[in-house]
């Protein structure tokens, strides 16, 4: 009995192995994304994401439907203060970034002071929660993409999006159903980055 419990708990942690190492952003995003309701899932894995002193280091915003153009026209006007001189290509292509998943979700780091628990580190939980994010989006049937670029670093992106003083963006997770194949994951052996010490 207690054999079988074993190797059933072999098989499937070997089945999560496996999922780990596959992860697999996908750039090209289509309808549907996943439910509310699958998404509160999703956002409970990112919970479970290290955290020094559990300080809940985060706060995501998620932009859906319309809310995405809205988003476009932040990212326009932004990119015209920080490029006055942004040509149309460009702010076309701002405009219409938010339009390349039907989800997207602002990971936000949440800094405050702490005796013990530094910025970065607070900044290392949160994109944890990131990361938790994508594997919970895949692990759902869902694919996703991590991106920033200039807007996530652009204060004026911040306060449109109503983030505090004490807030960063970590990322803007871009989530959906894939379009198309998934790319080809690179070979790498883990003895390249890995020795003893
Ligand atoms: C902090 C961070 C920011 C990123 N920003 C972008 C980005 O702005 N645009 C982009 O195409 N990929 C960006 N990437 C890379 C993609 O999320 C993804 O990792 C890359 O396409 C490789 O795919 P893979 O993760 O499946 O190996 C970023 C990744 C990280 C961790």
């Amino acid at each position: 009995m207690i054999a079988a419990h074993f190797f059933q708990q072999y098989v499937f942690m070997n089945d999560i192995l496996r999922f780990l190492q596959q992860r697999n952003s996908a750039p090209k995003l289509q309808e549907p994304a996943p439910s509310p309701e699958v998404m509160a899932e999703i956002f409970r894995a990112a919970l479970r994401a290290p955290d020094h002193a559990w300080m809940r280091p985060w706060r995501f915003l998620t932009i859906a439907g319309e809310r995405r153009e809205a988003f476009g026209e932040l990212l326009d006007s932004c990119l015209l203060q920080r490029t006055p001189d942004a040509d149309e290509a460009a702010r076309t292509k701002a405009r219409n970034a938010p339009l390349r998943a039907p989800l997207v979700v602002v990971v936000i780091a949440s800094v405050s002071p702490h005796p013990k628990v530094p910025p970065q580190e607070q900044r290392f939980s949160a994109a944890c929660a990131a990361h938790a994010i994508l594997l919970a989006v895949e692990a759902s049937g869902f694919a996703g993409i991590w991106r920033t670029g200039a807007p996530a670093f652009d204060r004026n992106v911040m306060d449109g999006l109503g983030l505090a003083e004490n807030e960063e963006v970590v990322g803007f997770i871009y989530i959906g159903s894939r379009l198309g194949p998934a790319k080809s994951i690179p070979q790498l052996d883990a003895a390249d980055y890995v020795s003893a010490w």
